[in-house]
């Protein structure tokens, strides 16, 4: 299968989850420190003090993503490194970071591709309220202007937000990731500042950009499956909630009649305001789509025990306000470390999907992995699970390109093993391995078979 030229082929990451240097110039907590540091909250307490030490090791981490070939690296900068606090001046520091990292990629003739939010919101703004605050969304639009202003000559594409049905939902519904709170009012409130946020700061990054760059939301997208032929209204139902819930106000201008019936006893929807959605629907040059792995539902029968298997750390709360009926199910294998079961038609057919609802606007797959249990032995990491995920659901995406959609590109997750939030260093999903103990970096034969696809833009299939 051929890899077209045009079509761009790198790794993601995340700031908190590699970067470490948690308190070293000039940063603040993030919701995602106080969580981290908070007892029980993540799998054995781990944290994102030291990560990969990224931070550190930047000419290096620069260089093993040359020697892979990477087209483009996603990767995130981190808020409260850059403005302490949330609000006022940049922290010249944490900025002369971002400006190495950038400078760094474009002299290696790699393109950056810079995510603003990826789930670390500056403590202070959580203790002023979080992402329930309509005032949360005027702070991101300010340091979206700012960060911008400084970095806007060299960065390819700009990414608003990461997943913010996570940031939404399991941040203030489920509780399993920062802030951890557990309400189904808040949850959709905060979904609706998160759009705010991307619709406030796009024309702001497009005002302070110099370069004339790509505008990009990244969503994480739930494939539903009907487990049986009562089901199709939990499908439904999952659907508005993790997927038309952002697609619908930022790609439509609105909001789906039918999310806002569904959660018409959690909310009286009072936190949308006029003139909000015409800043949401503001054209973005890119949608960013996160893949991972499928979910089943049905409408629960009241009776049996429940699964709640939705592939989401349960922690008490409810990621699904208004539809804590619907049941979610056991996947069939095979399935990852996380248990994600794999399913790479459905990647194919979510492009297909978007394309067939938005023919005009183009996609980029920006995250799309897997855990696996990974050893090193004689200095080589033989992943084969992991090579043959990231293969066939590269060939979905090809595919969906194939049939029309306008895919322009894939990103793996991820370009090194890291904190993968609640679970900690439990879970590895780099194409590089890290040890913790050393900071060794080990290239998985995922990785090098991932450079060696950028090199021949042949997949073996
Ligand atoms: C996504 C996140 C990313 C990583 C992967 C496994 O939801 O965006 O940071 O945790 O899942």
């Amino acid at each position: 299968m051929r890899i077209p030229s045009d079509f761009l082929l790198g790794a993601a990451t995340a700031a908190y989850q590699i970067e470490g240097a948690a308190h070293q110039d000039g940063r603040t907590s993030s919701i995602w420190d106080t969580f981290s540091h908070t007892p029980g909250r993540t799998w054995n307490g781990d944290t994102g003090e030291v990560a990969a030490d990224h931070y550190h090791r930047l000419e290096a981490d620069l260089d093993l993503m040359a020697s892979l070939g990477l087209e483009a690296y996603r990767f995130s900068i981190s808020w409260p490194r850059v403005q302490p606090g949330g609000s006022g001046a940049l922290n010249d520091l944490g900025v002369a970071f971002y400006s190495r990292l950038v400078d760094g990629l474009l002299a290696r003739g790699i393109r950056p591709i810079a995510t603003l939010y990826h789930w670390d919101l500056p403590q202070e703004l959580e203790d002023a309220g979080g992402w329930p605050e309509r005032d949360t969304a005027e702070r991101f639009g300010e340091y979206a202007a700012r960060i911008v202003e400084v970095l806007g000559d060299r960065v390819a594409m700009w990414t608003t937000l990461n997943e913010p049905w996570c940031s939404a939902f399991l941040g203030y519904g489920s509780g399993s990731h920062a802030p951890g709170r557990t309400n189904g009012a808040s949850a959709l409130a905060a979904m609706h500042h998160l759009n705010l946020a991307h619709g406030i700061a796009v024309p702001e990054i497009r005002r302070a950009a110099r370069n004339a760059p790509q505008v990009s939301a990244t969503l994480n997208f739930h494939v539903a499956r009907a487990r049986d032929e009562n089901a199709e209204d939990a499908v439904r139902r999952i659907d508005a909630l993790a997927n038309r819930s952002f697609t619908g106000p930022i790609l439509n201008g609105d909001y789906p009649d039918d999310l806002i019936l569904d959660t018409a006893g959690v909310t009286d929807w009072q936190f949308v305001r006029s003139g909000d959605l015409e800043k949401i629907s503001a054209p973005i040059d890119l949608l960013g789509v996160n893949y991972y792995s499928t979910v089943t539902v049905s409408e629960w029968d009241g009776r049996s025990p429940r699964t709640g298997n939705d592939g989401h750390k349960g922690a008490g709360g409810s990621p699904w306000p208004g539809s804590e009926h619907v049941e979610f199910h056991p996947q069939p294998g095979p399935q990852t470390d996380m248990g994600w079961n794999i399913a790479p038609d459905a990647l194919e057919e979510l492009l297909l999907r978007l394309h067939a609802e938005h023919p005009e606007q183009p996609l980029l797959v920006t995250e799309n992995g897997a855990a696996f249990r990974d050893e090193v032995v004689d200095g080589r990491v033989r992943d084969s699970e992991r090579e043959r995920y990231i293969e066939e659901h590269l060939a979905a995406t090809l595919r969906a390109r194939e049939a029309g959609a306008d895919v322009r590109g894939y990103m793996v997750w991820s370009l090194l093993d890291n904190f993968e939030w609640g679970y900690g260093y439990a879970k590895r999903f780099g194409i590089v391995h890290v040890d913790y103990d050393s900071q060794v970096r080990t290239v998985k034969d995922s990785g090098r078979r991932f450079a060696s696809w950028i090199q021949s833009r042949e997949l073996a299939g």
